[in-house]
């Protein structure tokens, strides 16, 4: 269990009663940690996978239930095609060399996004790792790739006004379950804590709808440079929080 090596003081920091079922993190901060190296930005990102196993790692020996990672956003294909090329290349690589770690820990790999736009190369290894991790009943790893809020939404508005053409249901029924059914994260509770890495105070289209009630957290650390304690010191900082709901 990677607490045991973890400081003495960190771990009676956290209350193992009162862990977030789902965390969320926009893993910024990629490129300035290459620039401040004076290295091409994908370098940022290669060192960034290494944060994914960090954090994937503990939230999986903190038995959260579910981790959705901001991989690549549908605004992401405004960067240089290299670097589009290069991150397309670092999700293969990623799924292709911890697909059976990922599967000896239980966990299960989903994507959400439009996969509809991406290389054949990448929804094949997408495929062969949602198939194989699919009977998983450990950690839910969700993987925003291609992903936008936005069109989560839109995409939810269009299914339902097919159904309602179709007569398969009232205008007068829908309400926000309906909504979350069609979502791209249906049937998994919303996060309870979102964390930014990077310095940068914004949620930039992601998960717009099941943010409502989020707990948001930013860190001035660079993603590559994010560890265990960071995303500890957050955990440790939601559970201060007094959640209300708009409640009293
Ligand atoms: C934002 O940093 C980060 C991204 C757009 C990509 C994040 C991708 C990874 C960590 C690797 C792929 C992940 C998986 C799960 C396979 P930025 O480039 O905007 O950084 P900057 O703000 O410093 O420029």
């Amino acid at each position: 269990m990677f607490l045991n090596k973890h400081k003495v003081e960190t771990k009676n920091k956290i209350n193992m009663n009162n862990i977030p079922k789902h965390i969320a993190i926009i893993m910024d901060g990629n490129g300035r940690w290459a620039k401040k190296r004076g290295l091409p930005r994908i370098y940022g990102h290669k060192a960034g996978i290494k944060t994914v196993k960090k954090v994937v790692k503990v939230c999986s020996d903190l038995s959260v239930k579910y981790l959705t990672l901001y991989a690549f956003s549908t605004e992401n294909w405004k960067r240089p095609t290299d670097e589009v090329n290069g991150l397309m290349n670092l999700l293969i690589e990623y799924l292709s060399n911890e697909v059976d770690e990922l599967n000896k820990k239980n966990v299960k790999v989903i994507f959400i996004g439009d996969l509809s736009k991406i290389p054949d190369k990448c929804n094949y290894e997408i495929f062969k790792a949602e198939e194989k991790t699919r009977n998983n009943t450990g950690l839910i790893l969700n993987i925003a790739f291609n992903y936008s809020g936005r069109n989560d939404i839109i995409n939810a508005v269009k299914k339902i006004c097919d159904k309602v053409v179709s007569g398969q249901l009232k205008t007068s029924d829908i309400n926000e379950d309906i909504i979350n059914k069609n979502l791209y994260t249906y049937g998994q509770p919303d996060p309870d804590l979102i964390l930014r890495s990077g310095g940068e105070l914004r949620l930039s289209n992601f998960l717009i709808w099941q943010s409502a009630y989020s707990e948001l957290w930013f860190s001035d650390v660079l993603w590559p440079d994010f560890n265990e304690d960071d995303l500890i010191e957050a955990i440790v900082e939601y559970q201060k929080r007094n959640r209300r709901f708009g409640g009293l």
